[in-house]
């Protein structure tokens, strides 16, 4: 049977950027048979609007049952004063939580043709592709104790870093499994030179290397030595592998170094299922853009580049998903811009759907 597909287009420019990519995966279905058995439902503030919660159960089984997740994006200035327990963010976070999706995956890919929009001089970024993998579940965000508590005549605020065994070993293997995709080669950072928790993830990242992926090429680095090689010469590396405090930062540095929001695709990825995928669930790192949303003018190469990973990561399709990366590569090179891509006076934006057409024929070419 066809692999599976839930997408969940969410709200905002959620919707609008998926037709678009309901539009790749028609073509792969019709000209790469390459068939999906595509099902949608409702997330966020859709979800909110029909059935009073921002994530039923049966969207959450449905979810658990795919082989991939595909979600646009949630929100909006509409549910902005609903309860928190029915915040359209709370779909989102219901999914990562009950999906278990521990290992977060953040590429930096730098098109040549935007090499110039980047920060950076252009030879450091033009042709960059790397990943950050940030553990997504434990550490500091969710150990105990936490809280402010009463400590003599004033107050603590504690937060507790903690990561067992396990949990380091799940996002080490992940990231040697997703390094042999790719470039085969994994940084693994921390600051094992103050902190305990450190010192036992460099310890289980090497064992999990040593014992079932020596084949992958395997560094240490300190998390703030990291920072500055991330800027300095960031092509030195493929994949890095970091808990959820250094990555949410470096995950952060690292996407602007390419650019636009509308460019940076993610994906989440949880435990293998019984045909040995992982769980998964892909989306773009931006949000609904309210300012923009239902105008056309969203940049829907976020979410086209999140497919891409889904082909990849889930599918085993590398050479489709490099493919796809190639047709928006040439569109970008042919010189056309969403706007949200405009730097330079002069240039006129094309709308969602025309970046749409363009990516659909630059795949017929390829
Ligand atoms: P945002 O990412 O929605 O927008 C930030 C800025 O980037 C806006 O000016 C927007 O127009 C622009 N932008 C974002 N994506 C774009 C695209 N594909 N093409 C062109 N321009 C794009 O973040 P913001 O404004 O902070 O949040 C808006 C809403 O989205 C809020 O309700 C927020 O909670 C939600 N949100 C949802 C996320 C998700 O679903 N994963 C992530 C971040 C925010
Ligand atoms: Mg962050």
């Amino acid at each position: 049977s066809n692999p599976s597909l839930l997408i969940l287009a969410g709200d905002g420019i959620g919707p609008e950027v998926m037709t678009e990519v309901r539009r790749v995966i028609d073509w792969y279905g019709d000209k790469r048979d390459l068939k999906f058995d595509v099902s949608e439902d409702l997330v966020g503030g859709a979800a909110y609007d029909k059935h009073g919660t921002p994530l039923t159960d049966e969207t959450m089984a449905k979810a658990q049952a795919v082989d991939a997740v595909l979600l646009g994006a949630v929100g909006g200035p509409k549910y902005d004063n609903l309860d928190f327990s029915v915040k359209p963010e709370r779909g989102l976070l219901r999914l990562r939580k009950e999906m278990d999706l521990f290992s977060n995956l953040r590429p930096a890919q730098c098109f040549d043709a935007l090499a110039d929009f980047s920060s950076l001089k252009r030879d450091v970024v033009a042709g960059l592709d790397i990943v950050i993998v940030r553990e997504l579940t434990s550490g500091i965000y969710f150990g105990e104790p936490r809280g402010i508590f009463k400590e003599g005549n004033e107050r603590v605020g504690i937060n507790t870093q903690r990561y067992t065994e396990s949990e380091i070993d799940r996002v080490a293997r992940s990231a040697f499994e997703l390094a042999r995709k790719r470039g085969n080669k994994v940084c693994s950072m921390e600051k094992a030179n103050v902190m305990e928790s450190g010192i036992l993830w460099r310890e289980v990242v090497q064992k999990v290397h040593d014992e079932d992926y020596p084949d992958v090429e395997l560094s240490h680095m300190y998390a703030d030595a990291g920072a500055m090689q991330l800027c300095r010469w960031p092509k030195q590396f493929d994949v890095i592998v970091t808990d959820n405090l250094f990555g949410d930062l470096l995950s952060d540095a690292a996407a602007m170094l390419t650019g636009s929001l509308g460019m940076l695709p993610s994906a989440s990825l949880g435990a293998p299922m019984a045909n040995g995928r992982p769980k998964a669930l892909y989306e773009p790192v931006h949000g609904s853009a309210p300012d923009i949303a239902g105008q056309g003018k969203a940049n829907p190469i976020a979410c086209i580049l999140s497919f891409a990973m889904a082909l990849r990561y889930s599918f085993d399709q590398g050479d489709e998903a490099t493919r796809l990366e190639n047709a928006v590569e040439k569109v970008l090179a042919d010189g056309l811009r969403t706007a949200d891509l405009i730097g330079e006076e002069g240039v006129q934006p094309v709308s969602t759907r025309e970046m749409g057409d363009a990516i659909l024929a630059a795949l017929d070419e390829s």
